[in-house]
């Protein structure tokens, strides 16, 4: 049954669930701070535009309608109702008179937490009279935030993804991610309403299950999701295996499944539903309509299915205006082309009308949205170099949290480890190893080969270990466990190589008392635990830890000494499922930490200074949006937890659909501040958009050539 939760707030502004995770801190005084990598998060930045439907494209017709700063996405063109115009400051309601501004509702993130903004844009008249982009490129806007991580009330942050709100009269209608699910790798994504004049939010999806997606009907009355049902996330990372479900937007209830096999729908009138899926029959990832029966009852052997977009294109992620029964809009993936571009669907002549790659075919353009009257489209895409503006390049980014006492930042590279006194952070960032102090500063190339993880020497100054070779390698491959002298003068006898049998050694970490360490090698055709002399390396003595045909490795010492933590799939060899376990460094006491569930990956685990609480990344929480509506990550999952080695106390820091992983834990408290490494030179985009999309699948027995 749904349960329905309703909050009751004096603000817009949500205080979610920050119960039982609020002040449970394992370091006294200022408290904690931990860092980990986004993958490819700092490599590009998000705004949204929008074209006319009616003129042709061109770029001095394309309108940038957000900040130019923050990472805005997935837009949404509400009808302004009375509710919706009652959150507007007094003066903008008497301007509105004499202009007809834009509305918009959108996701943006804002010191690494996703809210979810209403702003109100001058100078983009909907009618025929384009302004040129120069003029609109700072429009006068007034925004007004719907939801944010930030209870004003209590003073806490909720961090919660929000993913493609919709306005249905007074309610605001979006996804979000603050529940726990209580089961290992499902996800946290729900669909709730919130009433905007008094904040009573309610959700609407029931538990145990994750929708993702949703939209409501012209009418308000119902909300259609792509969802998992009772069936569960099974680790898919490129098409989700999820089903349309209808549901009475008041309430959640009257939930039926209308579609096997669909995803990202959209309603056009309320029995006329389009949504993607890929065709059985071709393969192409294609749009289809469903049509719902107009009376009797509602399941999916009464809804009639109709596909839309022809193969030969892949055309997703559709978008309707209310009653237009004359286009759509989707985004589409042509052969040839590594850019998704969006483009209108002429449904009488079934033929596409290509828009963005007329304005900048080299750019990614997503998740098109129809305003109301259908005259406009909106999309998001990387910004560029809008009036010269430049972002800053964060080395550190701050990242709004559910406590006061912990500071966490995303750090501009990947495996970053803390000097004893932390004092520097040791990171990689392919190829090289480098340090730099926490504020910035100092920043040089340690090492300039292929290398990963880095671990700091707790008893001798300066001293980084590192792994020398490429990653994610067979047992066979070389890969060798280095030390580096940081602050050597002398560059060419800084890196001496502690293994030297030519295969896969990696992961290394020092016990406390800098006489060994633990590392992970492949010298017996399996990834098993070792632990060598920290000085001389294996030549000076090598133990064996662990024994197995399987893999363990990403093992990390405790600062007490008592234990070394692992990510291991000794329950399941090769199965790529990893879970956390605990070994004293005297081979004693095994034990697993955490269940990642079947199939599970739960990897990097790192002790807190206090030696009491692990931080570890997992997809313990699933996926958290539809990957082809979010495609700038290898695999959108992968979250920051922390938990105690009791098991208890089980935290997630991270809600958001980037891959999250390597993190570390500081010694010492870093005040949470970004710290801008350097100005960045070029709005870089440069991320590859779903590499599995490059698979064009043959048409009319031909494999189609790019
Ligand atoms: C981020 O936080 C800082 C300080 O809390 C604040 O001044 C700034 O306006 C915030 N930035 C955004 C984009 O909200
Ligand atoms: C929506 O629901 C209301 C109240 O139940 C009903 O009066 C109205 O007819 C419904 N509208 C449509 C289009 O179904
Ligand atoms: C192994 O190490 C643990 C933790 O230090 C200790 O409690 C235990 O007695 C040791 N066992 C043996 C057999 O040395
Ligand atoms: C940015 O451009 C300036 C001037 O052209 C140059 O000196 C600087 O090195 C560049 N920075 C980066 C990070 O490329």
């Amino acid at each position: 049954m749904n349960i329905a939760q309703i909050i009751f707030f004096a603000s817009l502004l949500l205080p979610l669930h920050a119960t039982t995770l609020e002040h449970q801190n394992s370091n006294a005084g200022d408290g904690d701070t931990i860092i980990f990598t986004t993958l490819g998060r700092s490599r590009y930045e998000f705004d949204i535009f929008t074209l006319s439907t009616t003129h042709p494209p061109s770029d001095s017709n394309e309108l940038r309608i957000t900040d130019g700063e923050s990472v805005n996405f997935n837009g949404y063109f509400p009808s302004p109702t009375p509710a919706l115009i009652s959150l507007l400051p007094d003066e903008t309601l008497i301007q509105m008179e004499d202009s007809s501004p834009l509305h918009l509702i959108y996701v943006t993130e804002r010191n690494g937490t996703s809210s979810i903004y209403y702003d109100l844009i001058y100078g983009g008249d909907s009618d025929s009279k384009m302004k040129r982009r120069s003029v609109l490129e700072a429009p006068s806007r007034v925004q007004v935030p719907l939801l944010s991580g930030f209870d004003h009330q209590s003073g806490m942050t909720v961090n919660s993804f929000k993913d493609k709100p919709s306005l249905s009269g007074e309610f605001l209608v979006y996804v979000s991610t603050h529940e726990n699910s209580g089961e290992p790798r499902t996800s946290w994504t729900a669909v709730y309403s919130t009433e905007l004049k008094t904040g009573l939010t309610r959700r609407l999806t029931p538990s145990g299950v994750a929708d993702f997606s949703p939209a409501v009907s012209p009418s308000g009355n119902l909300t259609a999701v792509a969802s998992y049902g009772e069936r569960g996330w099974t680790g898919e990372v490129e098409e989700l295996s999820t089903d349309i479900y209808v549901f009475s937007t008041r309430d959640g209830t009257h939930r039926v499944k209308v579609v096997e096999h669909g995803g990202w729908p959209c309603w056009v009138d309320e029995t006329t539903l389009y949504f993607h899926r890929r065709s059985e029959e071709d393969g192409w990832i294609s749009v289809y309509r469903a049509i719902l029966p107009e009376n009797g009852p509602l399941t999916t052997e009464s809804v009639t299915i109709q596909r839309v977009t022809p193969p030969g294109v892949h055309a997703f992620t559709p978008a309707t205006s209310p009653n237009n029964h004359e286009f759509i809009a989707v985004a589409t993936r042509r052969p040839g082309s590594d850019y998704r571009h969006v483009e209108l669907f002429d449904l009488k002549r079934n033929e596409f009308i290509e828009l963005t790659r007329l304005v900048a075919p080299k750019s990614y353009h997503l998740n098109p949205f129809l305003s109301p009257d259908s005259s406009r489209v909106g999309y998001h895409s990387c910004r560029g170099e809008a009036n010269g503006r430049r972002s800053p390049l964060l080395f550190l980014e701050n990242i709004q949290t559910t406590t006061t006492d912990l500071s966490l930042f995303r750090i501009d590279g990947s495996f970053p480890s803390f000097s004893p006194g932390g004092d520097r952070i040791a990171y990689v960032k392919m190829p090289g190893v480098f340090v730099v102090k926490p504020d910035g500063s100092g920043q040089r190339e340690v090492y300039n080969g292929m290398a990963f993880s880095t671990a700091w020497d707790p008893v001798r100054p300066g001293v980084v270990y590192s792994s020398s070779g490429p990653t994610f390698a067979t047992e066979r491959t070389e890969v060798d466990v280095i030390s580096i002298e940081v602050d050597a003068a002398d560059k060419s006898s800084s890196v001496r190589r502690l293994t030297t049998n030519g295969k896969n050694n990696a992961f290394p970490w020092p016990s406390p008392d800098g006489k060994r360490i633990v590392f992970r090698s492949g010298r017996t055709g399996h990834k098993n635990l070792y632990i060598m002399d920290a000085e001389k390396g294996e030549s000076g003595g090598l133990w064996r830890l662990t024994e197995g045909a399987w893999t363990d490795t990403m093992c990390n010492w405790s600062p007490d000494g008592e234990w070394i933590a692992f990510a291991s799939d000794r329950e399941s060899p090769g199965s790529g499922s990893f879970e956390l376990f605990l070994i004293h460094p005297n081979g004693t006491g095994l034990r697993k930490l955490i269940q990642s569930g079947t199939g599970g990956r739960t990897n990097h685990p790192i002790f807190s200074p206090d030696s009491k609480s692990l931080v570890f990344t997992s997809d313990y929480a699933g996926i958290s949006a539809e990957p082809i509506s979010n495609p700038h990550h290898y695999q959108p999952y992968g979250d920051i937890f922390t938990v105690k080695l009791d098991g208890s106390n089980l935290r997630r820091l991270t809600h958001n659909s980037y891959e999250d992983g390597t993190p570390a834990w500081a010694p010492r408290f870093i005040h949470p501040n970004n710290v801008v490494l350097q100005r960045r030179n070029n709005s870089r985009c440069s991320f590859e958009d779903c590499h599995w999309l490059n698979k064009y699948p043959t048409l009319k027995g031909r494999k189609i050539s790019c």
